[in-house]
């Protein structure tokens, strides 16, 4: 059959690796791809903010199966991936916290406020530090952890007037600020069924020890203890499927792949978000994890007959090591040549998964802040850890910049 993926990162990189994995590919396409993913995929032209430029390319290729992994779901675009309305899960936190209030699912206590008015009376009843997030999208920009009330009414002020982050903050949510350890949990839709994925734990912040701003995620790793059977089938039962039944039955029925951003407290899990497509870093050590084969899962997922047993996992543990360029997420700059690839993907259980990369004349050069996701498999995580980091020491380029304690605190307990 005759797949392609729509995008450029790591994720999708990951995604073009484990689908040529399968024996029912004969042709995979990526686009618009990246250096590492054009090693691996036909790589092809597409401006995907324009839905005329993707309609016109899947009209020429005719595909079997297209994955889509970012802005049509995004978007909520019709034809595609989960309709508009189901999107809104992704879109709106304020449509999220109160969908999850309306279906009784664990999340932080929460008032959703149009106006300063509204945010100072709401404020009354939350301790601090307290989060004050923009309603719509704000590509990872609108959550601020407020540490005084007024921090929190001059950020919501901020947000209210447009000027922080435009329409996206015409709304806020303010909610208490929950403590625990983050958890992604992804699971596969038809509407009806799920399919969990297995857990995955992100580092957003920029620097070591969860410090300086948020970035798009730094590292991810996912092991089997993350995340052992007794919780996975708790998430499923009182996370993943309340949410696909109530969509369901709010006439927005929600197919393909539901990321729940979940917060582990003492009270139990909570949801901190939703996303309606794969995570990036989480998927590359996710899918290094699947031993079953993707296409069948994803064909389950769009024929309406996902079982829980659609994905087999390694018990093994793994990790991704995000290498962006200096100056990410503020400014950075593009074009460094990239050495030393080839050496670090023959550090044994490694894969380098290509992210804002160009190859030119045989050589990679960086092409975005996120650069690349040097992600290990082994027995267990010390050691994946270890060949991460190995292989990160042999690639170089000019500003590349790593933290150095992804899975660090997995390690210490
Ligand atoms: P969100 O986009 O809602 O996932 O928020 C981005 C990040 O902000 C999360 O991954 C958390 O690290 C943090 N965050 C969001 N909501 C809360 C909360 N209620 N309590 C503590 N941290 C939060
Ligand atoms: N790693 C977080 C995200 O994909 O949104």
């Amino acid at each position: 059959m005759k797949v392609l993926v729509l995008g450029s990162g790591g994720r999708e990189h990951a995604l073009v690796w484990k689908l040529r994995q399968s024996p029912r590919i004969s042709q995979l396409y990526c686009a618009p791809g990246n250096g590492g993913i054009a090693g691996e995929a036909d790589c092809l032209a597409v401006d995907l903010q324009s839905l005329e430029s993707i309609t016109s390319l899947a009209t020429r290729l005719q595909p079997d199966l297209t994955v889509v992994v970012d802005e049509f779901t995004r978007r909520g675009w019709p034809a595609f991936g989960p309709r508009r309305a189901a999107a809104r899960l992704e879109s709106s936190k304020s449509f999220a916290k109160e969908f999850l209030q309306r279906h009784h699912i664990p999340t932080a206590p929460f008032a959703i406020c149009d106006s300063i008015e509204q945010v100072r009376s709401a404020l009354s009843h939350f301790h601090v530090p307290v989060v004050v997030k923009a309603d719509g999208l704000a590509a990872g920009k609108g959550v601020v952890i407020a540490k005084s009330k007024d921090e929190a009414r001059e950020v919501a002020a901020q947000m209210l007037s447009g000027k922080m982050l435009g329409a996206a903050g015409a709304r806020v949510v303010l909610e208490e600020c929950l403590k625990g350890d983050e958890l992604s949990f992804l699971v596969f839709s038809d509407g009806e069924r799920v399919a969990p994925l297995v857990g995955a734990q992100d580092h957003k912040r920029v620097g070591d020890g969860d410090t300086g701003p948020n970035t798009g995620g730094m590292g991810a790793y996912s092991t089997s203890d993350i995340l052992d059977d007794r919780m996975r089938d708790w998430l499923v039962n009182h996370i993943a499927r309340p949410v696909v039944a109530g969509m369901k039955a709010e006439g927005a029925e929600f197919k393909g792949v539901l990321y729940c951003g979940l917060m582990m407290t003492a009270r139990g899990p909570m949801v901190l978000e939703f996303n309606c497509r794969f995570g990036d870093p989480e998927t590359q050590p996710i899918l290094m994890r699947l031993e079953s084969d993707l296409v069948e899962a994803l064909e389950a997922s769009i024929e309406g007959r996902v079982s829980d047993g659609d994905f087999r996992w390694s018990r093994d543990a793994s990790v991704c090591v995000v290498m962006s360029a200096g100056g990410y997420p503020g400014t950075y700059e593009v074009g460094k040549r990239i050495d030393g690839l080839d050496e670090a993907d023959a550090v044994e259980g490694v894969k380098v998964f290509h992210a804002g990369t160009t190859r030119r004349d045989g050589v990679y050069y960086t092409a975005g802040g996120r650069v690349l996701g040097v992600t290990a498999r082994a027995h267990d995580l010390e050691t994946a850890v270890e060949r991460a980091y190995e292989a990160c020491g042999k690639i170089g380029f000019d500003g590349a910049h790593y933290r150095k304690d992804i899975a660090g605190r997995a390690l210490k307990k």
